[in-house]
C-alpha cells in the first residue's frame, strides 16, 4: 500500500541525535552525542524511597491512578510556582493559572508552537540553536529565521533588523548554557530582548532546562523576570536534567491566556501528564530534595567539563575555537579549516566515538565546520580517551582538506 504521510512530516529528517544514538549503540562506543545528565547524579535511591511511599498509599494512588486535570495537579503547580521563585521568577501577581505541568520541556514547546503558529509564520532562533525545536517548528510550516549571538547574548542590532524586515509572531531563546552552545546571555541582554519584544509584538518562548546546572559563575535572572507585566514571556523548564529525563515531566509559566490554550492543545495530545510522575515530583520536591540533588551533581559536572576542556587543549588542532561554558552539558567549537564535521562522523564512530555536527542546529544550514561535545555522559578518563581520538582524526582531516586544495604538482 502506498503511504500517504503528512506534509508536516514530509521534509523533516530524524534528529541527528537520534540518528547518533542508534549508531551508538555499538559495543564500546563512547558517546560525547546526547543530552543526558549523568547517570551518576540521578537520584535513583530516593526515588526508589518515594516511590515505596506513594505506591503503599491507596488513597493518593486512588488519584496516581486515575484520569486528572490537563494542566496538572494544583499542588505541583504550586510547587513549581515556589521552586520558580528561587531561580528568579519573582513577578507580582502570579498564580496558579499561570502554570501547567506538561510531559517534558519538549511537550511545552510543542503546545506553544501549536498555540501560536500557522503555516508561513516567522520565527526568529538564535544561530544555531536546539534541534528539537527546529524540528517542531518546521513541522508547523513555520519559516526559521537565524539571529547572530555573541559571547554576550544575541546581537541585538541583528535582531531588530530581523524583527522589522520578518515581523516574527516568535522568537526562540535558550539563553541559560545553551544548547548547543554552553553559552549564557548577559542580564542586560536579556532586558534588552524583552524591551524589543515588546515594542515588536513578538511572544518569547525562554526554555531552560539547564541553568541550575551551573558548575561556575553566579546566576543571572531568567527572560522571565524582564516581563514584569507577565505579559510576553513563555518559560518553559523542565525535571528531566535534574531528577530523571525518564519522569517525562515539565512545565510552561506565562500569561492566563496563553497557558489556557496550549492546556487546551494539551487535551488533544495526551490529556494529561503521567499522574504518577506528578505525584512522584510533588513528593519530591514537598520533601525539599531538589537543590540537594542538584549540589551533589555539579562537582560531577565540573569534573567532566574540566577533563573536556583539558583533553582539547591537549589534543585538538590549534586552529579549534570552543567555549568554555559555566554550566549545562556542552562544549562549542568550530575549526578555522571548512571540514565538514557531517563527512567526518562516520569515520569518528569507527574509532568508536560519537559527536553531533554543529550543522543541524543551524536554521539556515550553514556551520559544517562545527561540533557539539556533551561531557556529562562519561566518566574523565573516557572523555580524555575520546578527545584524543577526535582530536586525532580532525587533524588528519585538516590535512586532507589541505592536501586537495593544494596546486596539482606540474
Ligand atoms: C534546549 C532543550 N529544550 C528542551 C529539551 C527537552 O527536554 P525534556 O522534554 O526532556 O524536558 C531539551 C533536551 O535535551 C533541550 O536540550
Amino acid at each position: 500500500m502506498e503511504l500517504r504521510f503528512s506534509e508536516a512530516l514530509m521534509d523533516l529528517r530524524g534528529s541527528a541525535t537520534r540518528e547518533i544514538w542508534s549508531k551508538a549503540k555499538k559495543p564500546g562506543m563512547i558517546s560525547l552525542g546526547g543530552g543526558s545528565p549523568a547517570r551518576e547524579s540521578l537520584p535513583m535511591k530516593q526515588l526508589e524511597e518515594i516511590a515505596a511511599e506513594i505506591f503503599s498509599d491507596y488513597t493518593l494512588m486512588s488519584r496516581g491512578y486515575n484520569y486528572a486535570s490537563t494542566e496538572g495537579f494544583d499542588e505541583l503547580r504550586g510547587q513549581v510556582l515556589e521552586l520558580a521563585k528561587t531561580f528568579g521568577i519573582e513577578i507580582p501577581g502570579l498564580g496558579l493559572s499561570n502554570v501547567m505541568i506538561t510531559t517534558g520541556g519538549g511537550q511545552a514547546i510543542d503546545l506553544a508552537l501549536r498555540t501560536f503558529v500557522n503555516r508561513g509564520d516567522s520565527i526568529l532562533v538564535e544561530n544555531p540553536t536546539y534541534l528539537g525545536f527546529l524540528q517542531v517548528a518546521q513541522s508547523y510550516g513555520a519559516k526559521l529565521t537565524g539571529v547572530e549571538a555573541g559571547d554576550n547574548g544575541l546581537i541585538l542590532a541583528d535582531l531588530e533588523e530581523k524583527m522589522i524586515r520578518h515581523k516574527p509572531k516568535l522568537l526562540y531563546v535558550v539563553p541559560t548554557f545553551s544548547n548547543p552552545t554552553g553559552k549564557t546571555y548577559t542580564r542586560e541582554n536579556r532586558a534588552a530582548i524583552v524591551e524589543l519584544a515588546k515594542k515588536y509584538n513578538v511572544i518569547i518562548i525562554e526554555d531552560d532546562p539547564y541553568s541550575r546546572l551551573r558548575i561556575s559563575g553566579s546566576a543571572v535572572p531568567p527572560l522571565k523576570n524582564f516581563d514584569r507585566e507577565n505579559d510576553c514571556v513563555i518559560y518553559i523548564s523542565s525535571f528531566s536534567k535534574v531528577i530523571s529525563p525518564g519522569i517525562r515531566l515539565g512545565y510552561a509559566i506565562g500569561r492566563e491566556e496563553i497557558i489556557r490554550k496550549m492546556t487546551i492543545a494539551k487535551q488533544g495530545a495526551d490529556l494529561s501528564s503521567s499522574n504518577i510522575s506528578q505525584l512522584l515530583v510533588l513528593r519530591y520536591l514537598e520533601k525539599g530534595l531538589y537543590y540537594p540533588v542538584v549540589e551533589r551533581a555539579i562537582p560531577v559536572y565540573r569534573e567532566r567539563k574540566n577533563a573536556m576542556i583539558n583533553a582539547i587543549g591537549k589534543y585538538f588542532p590549534e586552529e579549534f575555537s570552543h567555549t568554555d561554558p559555566d554550566g549545562g552539558l556542552f562544549i562549542w567549537g568550530a575549526f578555522k579549516t571548512p571540514i565538514d564535521t557531517a563527512a567526518m562522523f562516520d569515520e569518528a564512530i569507527n574509532r568508536n566515538v560519537a559527536y553531533v555536527q554543529g550543522q543541524t542546529f543551524y536554521a539556515d544550514g550553514s556551520g559544517i565546520n562545527t561540533i557539539r561535545l556533551n561531557f556529562s555522559n562519561e566518566n574523565p578518563e573516557t572523555i580524555e580517551r575520546a578527545i584524543k581520538i577526535l582530536g586525532e582524526l580532525s587533524k588528519e582531516t585538516i590535512a586532507a582538506f589541505h592536501e586537495k586544495k593544494m596546486p596539482a604538482a606540474s
